[in-house]
């Protein structure tokens, strides 16, 4: 179904209007494959040995009984598996050598992948790998981020660690206002539907790897550099996509399964437990942030520190760059950013929905709401007080920043002017009522990639380009970018995606993958209406042109790209059990040209979910002496479901990015970006408590404490949790007294 509006079909009219999947019908009915359901002749079952202890080294592996199980093929590890090159620089750059498995005796973290067990059938596998015995000589441990830990250092990641100008401390000391709060958010996991799959089968001298990831061409890329192979004998192919979230990358899956292809030649497919991915498929590392602002009595920032501290694993550098939000969004004369790292005997750390933005922003936008209270100044006024004229580190003109357009929109539809400022107020029953709001903001980039378009003899059209559809909506996104680029409707237009044999192409990644793929689209549909143009007529095999926008992004002025966003939020807390319900929610975006306003909403509505997760429900637990997770699984790991989400809004604002040829900026990540904070400041203004710590779960708002003029220092029992990288408690009052 085409959900249209009045005048806005037709040629030349696909952009803009509402869409459903045009596989919908194919995923609801069971016809679409994933990866892991693709059925194969001959195909063998890998299972994934993980390691019970936290550091130390393989002793033994028990294989000998195992063998002797029904089915079972072979035990793959480190005494026997094919050697790896993990010397590389792929796509993304210097790989990550987490999904290296098997190479070494060497554990650098429980849940690390010690050995594949390989039967005939996956029950076989399974039962076999939880027989094998494996000894280890353990060593001592450390899986606990803390502020201030004596290991902590700049980290890089894809920006710089610090950034710096200005006096700060002098800065600070004479502001009239000064605000100085720690924060911290916990582990997180992306949790997404369709857990790791991947099926690898050799062809006649061809490795095809069928793979559920976010970027085709770079996992057949890295899998050809670690395997030494050729890049054309390896085929990746990953049609769709059950969600990833950053964590759809090169793993232990499809390591292990090519392993296993190329020791048995026959195809052996490798699927994850939901158990399995905690510690195989990356996570969002805690963070310990500190803000400090020093501003004048009208709110107007003089000095702004942001300080975030993650915690990566020994065998690669991921850092959390969450400082690096305070670089886009607000200026002061003495400005200081710094993203620091520690590295912990934990599994990798990864990318994960808006990674650095989304912690980065609970912080900030939680410290100035905090501000606006001290100053006495609306906390909308305030961030429009602050708005800067250039980028506040880079000195880059915004290629547009529409943020002052999304907070008058949302105040407006959100009935903000109405709002009495004080908190702990208002009473609904046994229900403490209140309103909170913050920015947003992401990156909006292009990266260079490729697409094949093709103009059938019956007059459709067929475009291939190896992008992702990872629930996104892409495909339907590229079918309708093609149809208004080919001068034609939807329905003449076949999108294949998900398919490393159709060239490079960025990946589903950074909020950049539909933009970047629509710009390869209309470059090649613009090159095969001048070829049509020209050609008499059209042979039984088509006309195919390919684009490579390469020179085009290359060609890019250089300035601060960025969609941003108002975040609304009304919470209910419970006095006399602590719960947190979201009300409402409105976000207002400023997010380039929509394509397909049926699934951009959805995108964006998933975010602020995620956003509402990230404030009250998420957190993956891990014990200080086992080093291994509580309850890991989407039991113990609590993500916000429907009865969660009772009445949320996503809209948006007019925002054609001025530099691209469609106008598209991305709406991947920034639906989550503040959604956190401005939960976070609706629970201060229903309690006047601040919780610097998330999740806000009820045992927090219990035992948190009404400030105090005659503190008690001892600690109220339960309400420090392991996991709490900063040790801290939440600071303010109890609702419960209140
Ligand atoms: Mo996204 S975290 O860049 O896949």
């Amino acid at each position: 179904m085409t959900i249209t509006t009045p005048g806005a079909t037709g040629l030349r009219g696909a952009v803009g209007v509402a869409h459903t999947r045009v596989e919908g019908r194919d995923k609801v009915t069971g016809a679409a494959r994933y990866a892991g359901e693709i059925p194969f002749a001959e195909l063998a079952h890998g299972w994934l040995v993980l390691s019970t202890v936290a550091r130390g080294r393989i002793r033994s592996l028990e294989t000998a009984p195992v063998l002797d199980m029904p089915g079972v093929l072979t035990v793959l590890h480190h005494g026997n598996a094919p050697r790896l090159n993990t010397d590389y620089v792929g796509m993304l750059g210097t790989p990550d050598p987490t999904a290296a498995v098997f190479q070494d005796e060497r554990v650098p973290c429980a849940g690390w992948p010690v050995a594949l067990v390989v039967a005939t059938t996956s029950e076989e596998a399974r039962e076999a790998a939880e027989a094998l015995l494996v000894t280890y000589d353990e060593e001592p441990h450390d899986t606990a981020l803390v502020a201030d830990h004596p290991g902590a250092y700049p980290g890089e990641g894809h920006m710089p660690a610090e950034t710096e100008k200005g006096d700060l401390e002098a800065r600070l000391a004479a502001s009239a206002v000064v605000m100085d709060a720690r924060y911290t958010t916990p582990e997180e996991q992306h949790s997404m539907m369709e857990p790791h799959a991947a099926t690898a089968v050799w062809d006649a001298g061809r490795l095809e790897v069928f793979d559920s990831n976010q970027g085709a061409t770079w996992i057949r890329g890295d899998l050809a550099k670690m395997f030494s192979l050729d890049e054309t004998s390896v085929r990746v192919r990953s049609e769709h996509v059950g969600g990833g979230f950053g964590s759809k990358g090169l793993r232990a899956h499809q390591v292990s399964a090519v392993m296993a292809a190329t020791v048995l030649q026959r195809p052996v497919r490798v699927v994850m437990t939901r158990r399995q991915m905690f510690s195989l498929t990356g996570h969002r590392s805690p963070t310990a942030q500190r803000v400090r602002l020093g501003a004048d009595r009208d709110g107007r920032l003089r000095a702004l520190e942001h300080v975030s501290l993650s915690r990566t694993s020994t065998v690669y550098e991921f850092v959390e760059p969450s400082a690096g939000v305070a670089r886009v969004m607000y200026d002061a004369d003495a400005h200081r950013t710094a993203n620091h790292v520690v590295r912990l005997d934990v599994p990798s750390p990864t990318w994960m929905r808006a990674p650095g933005e989304a912690p980065g922003s609970f912080a900030i936008e939680s410290a100035l709401d905090e501000l606006a209270e001290r100053c006495g100044v609306d906390p909308i006024e305030l961030r429009l007080r602050n708005e800067p004229e250039t980028g506040p580190v880079s000195g880059l003109a915004f290629s547009s920043r529409n943020l002052s357009a999304c907070f008058r929109e949302g105040a407006r539809r959100f009935g903000w002017a109405d709002r009495d400022p004080r908190p702990g107020v208002r009473r609904d029953g046994r229900w403490l009522l209140g309103t909170g709001t913050a920015a947003a903001s992401f990156g909006s980039g292009a990266m260079p990639s490729t697409a094949l378009a093709t103009a059938e003899a019956d007059g459709s059209f067929t475009v291939r380009i190896s992008a992702a559809d990872i629930g996104t909506g892409a495909r339907t996104a590229l079918t309708l970018i093609a149809a208004d680029a080919l001068e034609t409707a939807p329905e003449g237009v076949r999108v294949r995606i998900g398919d490393s044999d159709f060239g490079p192409a960025m990946i589903a990644g950074g909020s950049m993958g539909t933009r970047s793929w629509a710009w390869a689209v209309t470059a090649a549909a613009a090159e095969l209406r001048a070829r049509l143009a020209v050609v008499p007529d059209i042979p039984p095999e088509g006309i195919t042109v390919r684009s490579d926008t390469t020179e085009a992004i290359a060609a890019l002025a250089r300035k601060e790209r960025h969609s941003f966003g108002a975040q609304f939020a009304e919470v209910a807390v419970d006095i006399a059990t602590g719960e947190i319900r979201v009300r409402r929610m409105l976000g207002i975006f400023a997010a380039g040209r929509i394509v397909n306003p049926l699934t951009a909403r959805n995108q964006l509505l998933g975010g602020m979910t995620w956003g509402i997760s990230m404030a009250l429900h998420e957190e993956a637990v891990r014990d200080r002496n086992t080093g291994r997770y509580y309850a890991p699984d989407l039991a113990g790991y609590h993500v916000a479901t429907h009865a969660d989400v009772p009445d949320i809004e996503a809209d948006w604002v007019d925002d054609h990015d001025p530099d691209d040829p469609v106008g598209i900026k991305g709406v991947g990540e920034i639906g989550i970006v503040g959604a956190a904070a401005a939960i976070a400041n609706a629970v201060w203004h229903a309690t006047g408590v601040r919780h610097r710590n998330l999740p806000i779960r009820p045992d927090r708002v219990l035992t948190a404490s009404v400030p105090d003029p005659d503190p008690d220092p001892a600690p109220v029992p339960g309400s420090a949790s392991v996991q709490d990288p900063a040790g801290a408690t939440p600071s303010g009052g109890g609702v419960a007294h209140a």
